[in-house]
């Protein structure tokens, strides 16, 4: 790990002190997170989370990553002395709102596809370690054959050069179908949230194309396609018990979003606008345009 040098003045054990040089280890609180706010920090090249009963599953799920696709996830380091969750610092730009233009190019989409296909790729047919604990909040209600990462946001990815390259918070990881994590990633980074909820940096972007570009580049199945919007209503479904369970609890992050940001009305909003999202596009996509697709 490495550790910050800085000089200090620290009581030495006759009770005197003076300058000294020691080596502590700074801790950074961590922007991006809404139910963690505050309690993800970095200390040198690692960063620390709450332990979760689900962080043994989900550990071994980054243990299988950094074994097959190094540097696509953050790597588990173990447990510090306060309990927390050790795993690596991953260098890069993570896009949190209001979001810089590159998490709305057509770069990063494409590169964000062609990522969760090799993450997914390299999860279908592991076996997790028999009886761990899955978070169950956003797991995909069929479960499935691969691990499904469920929580696919700009806020949970990292870039460099405006490129997708790795997946980090696997809080919500669970097992589940390939075509959930399209759908949720679809969701929150084409993005197809109701209009009222996406930020500036969205404004004008042609959704069906970006839809179509997302699909295209993870190469989503024709049973996949077929299932895309059925799915798309079951997150939605998901999503609205999620953070309705998380303001029942009095969790004062979403209880203060939910106040602020009027949440039923808001919630309402996106229960009408997903059914205009133009899930057509995904099921008739034609081969010429699928080469036309591709980012290099
Ligand atoms: N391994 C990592 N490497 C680089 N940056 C990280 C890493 N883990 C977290 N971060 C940064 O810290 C922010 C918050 O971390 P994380 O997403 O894990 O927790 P959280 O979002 O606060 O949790 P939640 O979304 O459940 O509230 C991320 O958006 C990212 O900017
Ligand atoms: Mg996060």
């Amino acid at each position: 790990m490495r550790s910050i040098p800085i000089i200090c003045r620290l009581e030495k054990p006759d009770g005197s002190s003076g300058p000294r040089l020691g080596r502590v280890e700074i801790e950074q609180t961590l922007a991006g997170g809404i139910g963690n706010a505050g309690r993800v920090v970095r200390v040198g090249d690692t960063v620390r989370r709450p332990w979760r009963p689900s962080t043994p599953a989900t550990d071994a799920v980054l243990d299988r990553l950094a074994q097959v696709l190094p540097g696509v996830a953050p790597k588990p380091l173990g447990r510090d002395d306060q309990g927390r969750e050790v795993l690596s610092w991953i260098d890069g730009d993570v896009g949190l709102p209001p979001f810089p233009a590159w998490v709305t190019s057509r770069e990063f989409l494409i590169s964000l596809g062609e990522l969760l296909r090799r993450i997914h790729d390299a999860l279908d047919g592991w076996s997790p370690p028999a009886g761990v604990r899955w978070g169950q909040e956003l797991a995909d209600p069929h479960g499935g054959p691969l691990i499904a990462h469920a929580d696919i946001c700009p806020e949970n990815v990292i870039a460099r050069d405006g490129r997708a390259v790795a997946v980090i918070d696997w809080e919500f990881a669970a097992p589940g179908r390939r075509i959930w994590d399209v759908v949720s990633t679809a969701r929150l980074c084409v993005p197809f949230t109701a209009p009222s909820r996406r930020t500036a940096a969205y404004h004008g972007l042609d959704v069906r194309e970006r839809l179509r570009t997302l699909v295209e580049a993870y190469r989503l199945s024709e049973p996949d396609r077929a299932a895309f919007a059925g799915v798309l209503d079951e997150r939605r479904r998901v999503g609205e018990r999620f953070v309705r369970g998380r303001v029942a609890r009095r969790e004062p992050a979403f209880v203060e979003l939910w106040d602020n940001a009027e949440g039923e009305a808001r919630l309402q909003v996106e229960r009408g606008w997903v059914e205009t999202v133009p899930v057509d596009v995904v099921t008739k996509v034609e081969d010429g345009e699928r080469a036309a697709l591709t980012c290099d």
